[in-house]
């Protein structure tokens, strides 16, 4: 979604702004603005449809001097994509300037009152009503920003990050925030306020969040928390310890290749310290406090939108079946209006990279409202599903930039195995299955390094199928969500059309599709439901349909019925799902790449989606 970056000290602005906005392009955006105010109150401005690339063009050559100043990149929400509806935006008298991240619910209403004061709008987005509204307030009761703005926010119903300046008031910055991630970097004399921690961490490695409801007064040398009832709030500042190389592609040609193949450390990194081999359990130190509430959860409901909800359904089965605690995966943006019923003993686990997952949060509330324990599995620390759940485990993955979600998505799972030792330990998993598992985790790491080695197979055979433009997966039990990852992969990077579904669901309907032209993707590993997936390649055989199967290192029988093969060596059915998804991802990534398509910033998509 939208990013932002302010920032105000004694530096030159341009650059900085220029490098933050820069590290959030990962989200995805489709246009962008940058406002600079020097100390006498002269503005430079420039917007730009498209990359940020073309907003630097517009600059070059252009005095965008002073040590203030504000940056945005859009995805467009209301009205469309064009430098009029670029951020910033500002008040009629053009001196209240602001960029924004969120939907402002009530602005038509808000809008057409401030109409009919005489404001004059130039844009069709939402944001600019919070603009007008502020320089309404200021004009009627002769206020400063820093008094105005808590009750324009008052009169505003939405979500917002918000960071806003008035020509007149030099050095100052407000920012607020409601459910939009915010954050302030703490700098010495200058401080930096962002969406995202990306846009800071080459100049400080100090962080302090905005909560819900909160805004902030930020000058060079200080800042200022309150709520909306300009009451002082005590903050804390937190250490980012991510390693800048990671936000580098370091000699891939993509992040999201990148991402998969760093996935042997990501999962060394989510594992590391939390195999307990001997005992047959996993050390969660993020849940020590509240062991003995755990030991009496009597369900669970697992959160997550997109590909974290696929890992969300892996967990779902390895709960089960391990832990024996009955366990339902949901996805977001359903839980909350689906008005779920809670019982005495249920707990919630969302699952999330970012933390950020406005659906992902908003099941959270609802759970937290109703009394429920809530957990997050989160990537980003300090992020809000982080702050907002009662306790959690940090995936420890670094930054994930490319859009398309992998490493993230085989770390959740690995935390799910984790999650299930757990409390499975607590409940009758055995000792020994304890340790099985425990013990088959620990290698998951190597294994993935093997999987990757087939890198060139599977460009071979991205290469071969390239001219099919439906692609069916299949999968039962464990594999079945990566079935299902596995066709969203392809989809969000190739624009090819994929369905992931259960495979023995092929029969209830989706076999009408099958037919020469359209070739399957099948999970069929020597498993508990091996038979089951030889019958239903058979069945698209029968059709003349193509197969692409993802089998048991050593299978021969399999290798006379498909197409084609790709071996993944044996581990335990429930962590199949880590190394069945690696083909997958890079099948994708190839598929993409042979279009020529902009594999890491995928059209209409945002890397956080931190609107409902
Ligand atoms: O940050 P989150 O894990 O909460 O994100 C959830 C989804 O938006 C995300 O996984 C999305 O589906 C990815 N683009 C998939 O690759």
């Amino acid at each position: 979604m939208c990013g932002i970056v302010g920032y105000v000290g004694k530096r030159e602005a341009l650059p900085i702004l220029l490098d933050g906005i820069k590290n959030l392009e990962y989200r995805g955006y489709d246009s962008a603005g940058i406002l600079v105010v020097d100390s006498k109150g002269k503005l430079s401005l420039a917007k730009s449809v498209g990359k940020i690339s073309n907003l630097e063009k517009k600059i070059t050559n252009q005095n965008f001097s002073g040590s203030w100043g504000i940056v945005h990149s859009r995805w467009a929400t209301h009205g469309g994509v064009t430098e009029a509806n670029a951020h910033p935006h500002c008040d009629c008298s053009k001196n209240i300037w602001l960029v924004h991240n969120g939907i402002i619910e009530n602005f038509q209403e808000l809008k057409e009152a401030l109409l009919k004061r005489g404001h004059h709008f130039r844009s069709q987005t939402d944001t600019e009503v919070i603009a007008h509204l502020i320089e309404e307030i200021k004009k009627e009761k002769g206020l400063s920003l820093k008094e105005a703005v808590p009750l324009a926010l008052k009169k505003i119903q939405g979500t917002y990050g918000l960071v806003i300046l008035d020509r007149r008031e030099p050095h100052l910055l407000v920012a607020a925030r409601n459910f939009s991630p915010l954050l302030i970097g703490v700098g010495n004399q200058e401080n930096i306020v962002a969406s995202d921690v990306a846009a800071i961490l080459s100049h400080t490695r100090k962080v302090v969040y905005l909560n819900d409801r909160e805004y902030a007064l930020i000058t060079p040398q200080d800042f200022e928390i309150f709520n909306l009832d300009s009451q002082p709030i005590s903050w804390r500042v937190q250490e980012i310890d991510w390693d800048l190389k990671a936000a580098k592609k370091e000699g891939f040609p993509h992040f999201m290749l990148k991402e998969i193949f760093s996935q042997p450390q990501s999962l060394e990194d989510s594992l590391r310290g939390r195999l307990l081999i001997e005992e047959g359990n996993a050390k969660l130190g993020g849940l020590e406090r509240i062991k003995e509430t755990l030991r009496k959860i009597n369900r669970l409901y697992l959160v997550g939108c997109g590909t974290a909800y696929f890992a969300a359904k892996v967990g779902e089965y390895m709960l089960e079946e391990y832990a024996q605690i009955p366990t339902k995966a949901e996805i977001g943006s359903e839980f909350r209006y689906k008005k779920p019923v809670f019982l005495k003993g249920d707990a919630l686990v969302a699952i999330s990279q970012s933390g950020e997952t406005a659906d992902t949060l908003a099941a959270v509330r609802e759970a937290k409202e109703k009394g429920v324990l809530t957990l997050g599995i989160v990537n980003v620390v300090g992020s809000s599903i982080a702050r907002q759940t009662d306790a959690g485990v940090y995936q420890h993955i670094g930054p994930e930039i490319s859009v398309a979600s992998t490493k993230a998505f085989t770390s959740q799972i690995a935390i799910l195995a984790l999650l299930t030792l757990f409390l499975g330990r607590q409940r009758n998993l055995s000792l020994v299955m304890g340790k099985r598992i425990a013990q088959e985790l620990s290698k998951i790491p190597s294994l993935v390094k093997k999987v990757l080695s087939q890198a060139d197979l599977i460009k071979n055979l991205a290469n071969k199928y390239a001219g099919y433009k439906n692609f069916l997966f299949l999968g039962r039990k464990y594999n079945f969500p990566v079935a299902c990852e596995g066709a969203l992969k392809l989809k969000e990077i190739s624009y090819v059309h994929a369905e992931g579904i259960g495979s023995g669901e092929m029969k209830h309907g989706t076999i009408a599709m099958i037919d020469k032209n359209f070739p399957s993707i099948v999970l069929a590993f020597q498993d508990s439901v091996y038979e089951k997936n030889l019958s239903n390649i058979q069945e698209i055989k029968a059709r003349q349909g193509k197969v692409i199967a993802l089998a048991t290192q050593g299978d021969k029988k399999i290798k006379k019925i498909a197409d084609d093969v790709i071996y993944l060596p044996k581990t335990l059915e429930m962590l199949m799902p880590i190394l069945a998804v690696i083909p997958l991802q890079l099948f994708a990534y190839y598929f993409a790449v042979l279009k020529g398509l902009d594999v890491d910033h995928p059209r209409n998509l945002a890397k956080s989606v931190t609107v409902e």
